[in-house]
């Protein structure tokens, strides 16, 4: 459930909806399905079985695994891409808590779909605003993972995630009653291929990495703590059901009403949050279903953002005490948990404060080739640097690992049936880095 809790967050609930409404709909839908498919279900076994076997977080598995250090960069590589997920993550984070907040003071009653696009802009623009919502939910989830509370997580996600999906049940039979409802269904789920183009395919990949959490080691630890007879095979086909289901959940909440009210599905990342509002304001009990909606989508979110941070935090840990020597030659005292929070806040507080600063046109110089530095996390995490790790694991695991130690990994036993052994083996070794490939040359045009 903890996993399940890091996977779904706003990568089911915000980008999909918006990178499914840039990209065609239907056709997108089917692509990401075919992704899960392909990536998810061995990936995120690999991540599981890794941290199981080591019993540690993505720094030291590897460490444990490899035996010779080549595979090192792998975990430098999950770090830095924790590091710059949440360096936009919070800023989404951040944007619901304002809109909590704007639900407690019951803001949005009677708000015209243009007024909903023109607040959005409003407060996305607003300069202090985003930097203060930004950082609070990331102090408040600092605060978790300093007191080392992350067991907590188990128990907080079995409770809340039902409430959530049972919330989106509500708001689902709600928009399916509204007038105009069947053009938002057609669009969601008519496939129209036409619209698909190498990028498409790519940005789907993406997507499929970031909701499950899978390509960055994230999942490693949580790996860690399982029990040993845990069967590895069932965790993972759960946690994949899940989030795929909150994904199409948000799409059949979001699409609908898109229509019916005449937004724009192509809206970009504020869709939800002009769209949202909107289908609450038609809930009965508008004041106290907007305010357990948006409460409950900050918990989905800080139960993400808890597992990105763990994974920085954990890697400061345990990369200080294994790198390098004393002077003395005596080695190195590991950082404790408590000063490794402290860098990582001060490291992912100074980057979002840049990438406000670059969003909101203060600081044209914190734009690259016209993006900003908003655009360029999101993006690079999803299409490079993911899939990028994502292979490494596949062909370390797969082909690297030493004989002696380490083959385990590949050997989900407990419980686990011999034909779905093999078809994992099989899986990671040829299917998983071969798609890969080919998305990424196709994307550049290669092929
Ligand atoms: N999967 C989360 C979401 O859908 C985001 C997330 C949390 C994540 N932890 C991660 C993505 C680790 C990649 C790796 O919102």
């Amino acid at each position: 459930m903890a996993a399940a809790g890091s996977a779904v967050g706003l990568g089911n609930i915000w980008k999909f909806p918006y990178i499914a409404g840039e990209n065609g709909g239907g056709a997108f839908l089917i692509i990401y399905l075919v992704c899960v498919l392909l990536f998810g279900m061995p990936l995120l076994m690999t991540e599981f079985l890794i941290g199981k076997r080591s019993g540690k977080s993505a720094f030291g598995a590897f460490r444990e695994l490899n035996g010779n250090g080549r595979w090192q960069w792998l975990s430098w590589l999950c770090m830095l891409t924790a590091l710059l997920i949440m360096g936009f993550y919070f800023i989404v984070t951040g944007w619901c808590f304002n809109y909590l907040f704007e639900a407690v003071r019951n803001t949005f009653s009677g708000m015209s779909t243009e007024a909903l696009t023109a607040h959005f802009s409003a407060v996305a623009s607003d300069t202090p605003r985003m930097i203060a919502f930004s950082l609070l939910p990331m102090v408040l989830t600092a605060a978790v993972v300093w007191f080392d509370v992350n067991k907590g997580i188990e128990r907080l996600s079995k409770i809340l995630m039902p409430l959530l999906l049972g919330m989106m049940l509500l708001m689902v039979g709600r928009v399916l009653m509204l007038d105009g409802s069947n053009v938002g269904m057609q669009f969601f789920f008519r496939a129209d291929f036409s619209a698909i183009t190498p990028r498409v395919v790519m940005e789907a990949m993406g997507q499929c990495f970031f909701s499950l959490s899978i390509g960055m080691g994230a999942l490693i630890t949580y790996g860690a703590y399982m029990p040993k007879n845990q069967n590895v095979a069932a965790t993972s086909v759960q946690v994949i059901v899940l989030d795929t289901l909150v994904a199409i959940l948000a799409g059949v909440i979001i699409f609908p009403a898109v229509f019916a009210f005449g937004f724009n599905p192509a809206e970009g990342p504020q869709l939800v949050f002009v769209v949202l509002p909107a289908i609450l304001q038609q809930m009965s009990l508008t004041w106290v279903s907007s305010v357990l909606f948006f409460a409950l989508l900050c918990v989905a979110a800080l139960t993400s953002t808890i597992s990105l941070m763990e994974v920085m935090v954990a890697f400061i840990c345990e990369a200080s005490g294994a790198l390098g020597q004393r002077k003395n030659g005596q080695p190195r005292r590991a950082l404790s948990r408590q000063k490794s929070v402290m860098i990582t806040s001060a490291v992912v507080g100074v980057l979002l404060v840049l990438c406000v600063l670059s969003m909101t046109g203060k600081a044209d110089w914190l734009t690259i080739r016209g993006y900003n530095l908003f655009e360029c996390f999101d993006d690079m995490t999803a299409c490079v640097m993911m899939p990028l790790a994502a292979l490494g694991m596949a062909v370390f695991v797969g082909w690297n690992l030493p004989k002696d130690g380490g083959r385990g990994v590949l050997n989900p036993s407990q419980g686990v049936k011999r034909w779905v052994g093999k078809a994992y083996i099989f899986a990671l070794r040829w299917i998983v880095p071969l798609a890969i490939v080919i998305i990424f040359l196709n994307s550049l045009g290669v092929l």
